[in-house]
């Protein structure tokens, strides 16, 4: 691991001015891209899997990169199912070990996996969101979560939801996507790793100086939040 990272560079000095508007499009449209083959694939194995441990709350990484986090986690919550997810082949195949019983990594989409599982009724016991990548532009607003129109499916999941960021912006800026779509408001507060990172690029930034940060929010299940097709 590099001792050295960069910070965020980027072209905004507060929270996007487009966000308002990037949460009410995602409120009010449903999300039309057509689900990809080998997310549905990888999500039927994910519900055999899960199937087979019904009496455990779920755990979401989402975005777990080389899945350490999901190991972390299954380990911390032994009762808990815990599913990693990431679309980089690359990195989920990066040898850590054998996996735990009570954890499982998954290649798909997250935008397409999210709604498979709303759609399935899922409700993660937790839901983490660690280290998302940046997209510090001001122009790739809605190539972050809180700008993308798979936003209501995230929060409609439910469950305490934790999201950790090197960018104090994304940070804010997805807490106040919480509060418009939701109306619950997330704590946002520094993260300080006490020599327990719990994924590699948390360590990364730790290592390099950077603050990190962490908003927590307990939501409600609610598929209702997501618009429907025809729907009002
Ligand atoms: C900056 S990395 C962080 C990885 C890990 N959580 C960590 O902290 O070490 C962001 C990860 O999100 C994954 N990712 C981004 N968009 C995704 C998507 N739409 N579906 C699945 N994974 C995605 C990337 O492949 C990458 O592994």
């Amino acid at each position: 691991m590099h001792a050295s990272s960069r910070s965020i560079d980027t072209n905004q000095s507060g929270p996007h001015e487009g966000l308002t508007g990037r949460v009410t499009r995602a409120l009010e449209n449903p999300l039309r891209k057509p689900i990809a083959e080998h997310t549905q694939a990888a999500f039927q194995e994910a519900r055999t899997w899960l199937a087979a441990r019904s009496e455990m709350p779920l755990i979401l990484d989402a975005g777990c990169g080389v899945g350490l986090s999901t190991r972390r986690l299954a380990a911390s919550f032994p009762d808990h199912a815990v599913i990693g997810v990431d679309r980089s082949r690359d990195r989920l195949s990066r040898e850590h070990g054998p996996l735990p019983d009570n954890a499982l990594l998954v290649r798909a989409d997250l935008v397409d996996f999210w709604r498979l599982a709303l759609a399935d009724g899922w409700r993660p016991a937790r839901h983490y969101l660690l280290y998302p990548n940046p997209y510090p532009k001001s122009a790739h607003l809605k190539m972050r979560w809180q700008g993308h129109p798979v936003l209501p499916v995230i929060l409609a999941l439910g469950g305490h939801l934790e999201l950790r960021s090197n960018w104090r912006l994304y940070v804010e800026e997805f807490a106040l996507a919480v509060a418009q779509a939701t109306g619950h408001e997330a704590q946002v507060a520094i993260h300080e790793p006490n020599g327990k990172p719990l994924t590699p690029f948390e360590q990364k930034y730790h290592v390099s100086g950077q603050t990190l940060w962490k908003l927590v929010v307990q939501l409600p299940h609610d598929p209702d939040l997501v618009a429907r097709e025809g729907g009002a």
